[in-house]
């Protein structure tokens, strides 16, 4: 990584401790994992009444930081105090005891269990000492102060990102934090949802009781709430701005990016094909515990056809996309994939046709722990080269670093356990890994979750490439800008039907939104 002097001057880059409303302060803390410095004196005040976002790419270390700060990780040097006085956080009991609260990147609620007992395991003592009806009351009561509908009795595996987004910050308000270290929460929301989300926050900065530590890689998310900036680059803190009215777009991308961002062609026009590459007429499909999420879908992709699909997380998305990879057999319909009908199913089969995917949750659904880089990649359209009786995985690590792909998205070395990545650098494996081979149907959902904004940007060229050549692409996200940046049409899914299907240039980001969320 490149030192953050070398390529960018420091910016207002003041000494950054004490002074008023200061709950927190992180004083040249600095930890490393092997040969990777994942903070180095790093310095941070966080002040009550205040929401302090804090940017920079994938692995700079911004997470490393919230987790040290939430007791997770120990700094081999530095201090952290909390109200003037210096404190061990050697775990996130401590750091809870405290009043600080983390949000995390990856979500930790328990799916099959409801609201209420999520929320009950994050108090002192499982919260087994208030009676249900009245922790209920209190959630309740707490949602609505802010802004937000919880529903205690929920499951929280049937919520949406947003509402599962709410659950999580009514979690840490209840459970006492003042502290709010809130790691990308963002990221996966529709439109209405980040407003909802804004606005949510905003009323607890203006009550004056928390101080707020925002992750993120949205520039608007800075516009619309924070009133500090500190910007990470190799584990350094690189810029800071500290009156954020007073700060142009330009200057925050170069604090972060440090150059400018590749153009990208907006609404593109490509010579579509006559072939299509994917033909859905009339499919079920049903999800892990049976109910259809899918009714009656017909949707085709042209070669060199990129079409997105819009739709709330939930909405049957991960299914169709599992559908037409032949992971997941339909209940109805006739589903034909390069050539192939894949109703009963038959993922090798669409893998060898030419078809491969990124999938919603990679962390959830891909990643392997103990398995590096180069392992992942084997999953893909990729042939491990045979050595004797078994693979040569040096080979493979050798063929991987050679795709132009790889180069371009800076994938880690091959050797590099993925579970020890960060968010974002999981996600980059996942698109090199996809677009390996240069398959002929692409299903990308949510590709460029995560990614900081240079990484995100070329994500985009690259999917754009593929269509230019031939391909076609099923772009499923909830993030509305990147479709109507990308696609040559708009399918959108409501409740496992598409309620309409639109091109981007004659229709609207919150028309769309509206639509997806059933309020049009
Ligand atoms: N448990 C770990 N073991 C080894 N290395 C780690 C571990 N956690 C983080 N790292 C490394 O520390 C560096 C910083 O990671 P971090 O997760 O803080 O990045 P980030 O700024 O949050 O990036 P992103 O935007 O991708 O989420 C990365 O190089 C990462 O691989
Ligand atoms: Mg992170």
């Amino acid at each position: 990584m490149d030192s953050a002097e070398a390529t960018h001057p420091l910016r207002r880059l003041g000494a950054e401790c004490g002074g008023a409303g200061v709950i927190l302060e992180a004083r040249t803390l600095s930890k490393r994992f092997g040969d990777v410095q994942a903070n180095a004196a790093v310095d941070l005040a966080l002040r009550v009444g205040e929401i302090h976002a804090i940017l920079g790419e994938n692995g700079a270390g911004k997470s490393v930081l919230a987790k040290t700060l939430y007791g997770l990780y120990r700094p081999d040097a530095g201090a952290i105090v909390v109200d003037g006085q210096q404190v061990v956080l050697d775990s996130p009991a401590r750091a809870r005891a405290l009043g600080i609260g983390l949000l995390f990147q990856d979500f930790r609620l328990v799916p099959a269990l409801s609201v209420l007992r999520n929320v009950a395991l994050a108090l002192p003592d499982g919260g087994f000492w208030l009676r249900r009806a009245r922790l209920a009351a209190r959630i309740r009561a707490t949602a609505r102060r802010y802004g937000m509908t919880v529903d205690p009795s929920a499951r929280v595996g049937d919520l949406s990102v947003g509402e599962r987004q709410h659950v999580e910050i009514v979690k840490l308000v209840l459970s006492g934090a003042r502290i709010m270290l809130l790691d990308e929460p963002t990221s996966l929301l529709a439109p209405q949802e980040i407003d909802a989300l804004r606005s949510s926050l905003r009323e607890l900065r203006d009550e004056g009781r928390f101080a707020i530590a925002l992750i993120t890689h949205r520039l608007d998310d800075v516009w619309a709430l924070a009133d500090r900036v500190t910007v990470l680059r190799g584990g350094v803190v690189s810029a800071r701005f500290d009156d954020v009215a007073a700060t142009g777009d330009g200057e925050l991308i170069d604090a972060v990016v440090g150059h400018d961002l590749p153009a990208l062609r907006s609404c593109a026009v490509r010579a579509q094909r006559a072939r299509s590459v994917l033909r859905a007429d009339r499919i079920d499909v049903a999800d892990d515990r049976g109910r259809l999420v899918i009714r009656g879908l017909s949707l085709t992709v042209a070669a060199g056809e990129m079409v997105g699909v819009a739709g709330i997380s939930g909405g049957g998305q991960r299914e169709l996309a599992e559908a037409v990879l032949g992971v997941r057999p339909t209940r109805a319909g006739t589903l034909e994939v390069l050539g192939h009908d894949v109703g009963a199913g038959g993922a090798r089969r669409v893998l060898e046709a030419g078809a491969a995917g990124i999938s919603e949750d990679p962390l959830e659904t891909d990643v392997v722990p103990g398995l590096t880089v180069t392992h992942h990649m084997a999953l893909s359209r990729l042939e491990v080269p045979r050595r004797g009786i078994g693979y040569d995985w040096q080979a493979l690590e050798r063929r991987v670093a050679r795709l132009p792909e790889a180069a371009e998205l800076g994938l880690p070395v091959g050797d590099r356990l993925v579970t020890e990545l960060s968010g974002g650098t999981v996600q980059r494996v996942m698109v090199v890994r996809a677009l390996a081979g240069d398959p002929e149907l692409l299903v990308a959902a949510y590709p460029t979750r995560g990614l900081d904004l240079a990484t995100a940007r070329i994500t985009q060229k690259l999917l754009l490439a593929r269509a230019a050549a031939g391909a076609g692409v099923l772009l499923m996200s909830e993030d509305l800008e990147e479709l109507f940046l990308l696609s040559d049409r708009i399918a959108v899914l409501r409740a496992g039907r598409i309620v309409a299907a639109v091109a981007p240039g004659a229709t609207t980001r919150h028309a769309v939104g509206a639509q997806m969320l059933g309020t049009a």
